[in-house]
C-alpha cells in the first residue's frame, strides 16, 4: 500500500474506505469486505454510529492491528475537556482497540479548542498515533495551529475534481498539515460518475471516471477514502495504482474545479445552525 509521511513521522495510506451513511446493520459485512479486496484504512465517526460495528469488523478480520489505520472523529458534544477525554474511550471501546491512528476533529464548532486539547491529551497517553482537523477553513484553521501545542498532521476536507482546495493546500503546507479527501469521488455530484472528461480521459487507460477521479487526487499526495457498499465498486476505487495520469490529462482536470470550497460552506451561518441544532 502507497502511503504519505504526515508531519510527525506516522505514514498514512493514499486510500482508505469511508463508512460515512453505511447503515450501521451493514458495516461490519461492508468493512470485512473492504479490508478482503484490500482496504487497510478505515474512516468512521462518533456521529456515525457505526464505530461499534467497525471494531467488530477489524477484531475478527485476521488482519494484525498494526497493519490496519483507524481514523475516527469527535463530535461537538461532550461538553469540557474531560468530557471529550471520556468519549474518546468509549470510541476506543467500541472499535474494540486501544488505539486509533488518526483521531480528528469533526467540524469548527462547539468548544473546538478543549476537543483539540483532549485530542492533545489523547496523543500524548498514546490513544492515537496523530490528530488532526476536519471542516476548518480559512482563518479558524489558522488560529487552531497558532493556539495548539500540537500542530494538526491532517485537515479532512471536502475534496475531489470539482473541490480542488488549492486555497487550503497554500494554508496547510504552510505548518505541513497534510490534506485529506473527503468526499473524493463528489458523492456522485456534478454528474460525476458519467462525466465525459473523465470518461474520455480514462479510456486511454482503460479507467472509469471514478478511478480517474480517485486517480487525480492519490497522484498529488491526497489520502482519499471513497465509500460504497458494493464489493464491484470498492474493488474498482482500489484500483488506482497501476496507471498514472499524464501532466496533460492532469492540467485536463485541474480545469474541472469550479467550487473551491465544496458543497458545504463551514462559514455559512444557516449551514452552521443546521449542524449544531442538531447536538445542542
Ligand atoms: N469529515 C467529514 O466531515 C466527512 C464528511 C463526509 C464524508 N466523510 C468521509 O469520507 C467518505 C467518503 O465520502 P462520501 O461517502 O461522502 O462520498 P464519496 O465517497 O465521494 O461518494 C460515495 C457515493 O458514491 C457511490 N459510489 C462509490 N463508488 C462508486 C463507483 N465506483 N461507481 C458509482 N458509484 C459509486 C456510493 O454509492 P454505493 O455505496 O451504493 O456504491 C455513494 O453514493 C465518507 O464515507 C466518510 O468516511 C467525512
Amino acid at each position: 500500500m502507497e502511503t504519505v509521511k504526515l508531519n510527525n513521522g506516522v505514514e498514512i495510506p493514499l486510500i482508505g474506505y469511508g463508512t460515512f451513511k453505511v447503515d450501521p446493520n451493514d458495516t461490519e459485512r461492508c468493512v470485512r469486505d473492504a479490508i478482503n479486496v484490500g482496504y487497510r484504512m478505515i474512516d468512521t465517526a462518533q456521529f456515525y454510529a457505526n464505530e461499534q460495528q467497525v471494531g467488530s469488523a477489524i477484531s475478527g478480520c485476521g488482519i494484525p492491528r498494526e497493519e490496519l489505520f483507524l481514523i475516527t472523529k469527535v463530535w461537538m458534544n461532550h461538553g469540557d475537556e474531560k468530557g471529550v477525554s471520556r468519549s474518546i474511550d468509549e470510541s476506543l471501546h467500541k472499535l474494540k482497540t486501544d488505539y486509533v491512528d488518526l483521531l480528528l476533529v469533526h467540524h469548527p464548532f462547539g468548544d473546538y479548542y478543549a476537543i483539540y486539547r483532549a485530542l492533545e491529551k489523547a496523543y500524548a497517553e498514546g490513544k492515537t498515533r496523530a490528530i488532526g482537523l476536519s471542516n476548518f477553513y480559512d482563518a479558524r484553521f489558522v488560529d487552531l495551529v497558532y493556539h495548539s501545542e500540537v500542530v494538526p498532521a491532517v485537515n479532512q476536507l471536502e475534496t475531489n475534481v470539482f473541490s480542488q482546495q488549492n486555497f487550503m493546500r497554500d494554508q496547510l503546507n504552510r505548518s505541513n498539515t497534510c490534506l485529506m479527501s473527503w468526499g473524493p469521488m463528489g458523492q456522485g455530484k456534478n454528474d460525476f460518475f458519467n462525466h465525459q472528461v473523465l470518461k474520455s480521459i480514462g479510456e486511454k487507460y482503460g479507467k472509469t471516471p471514478s478511478q480517474v477521479g480517485l486517480r487525480f487526487l492519490i497522484q498529488q499526495g491526497i489520502p482519499v477514502i471513497p465509500k460504497s457498499v458494493n464489493v464491484q465498486r470498492m474493488t474498482e476505487n482500489m484500483n488506482v495504482f497501476d496507471f498514472m495520469l499524464d501532466d496533460a490529462d492532469m492540467e485536463i482536470i485541474r480545469g474541472l474545479n469550479i467550487n473551491d470550497k465544496g458543497t458545504r460552506d463551514f462559514n455559512d451561518p444557516i449551514y452552521a445552525e443546521k449542524i449544531v441544532s442538531q447536538v445542542f
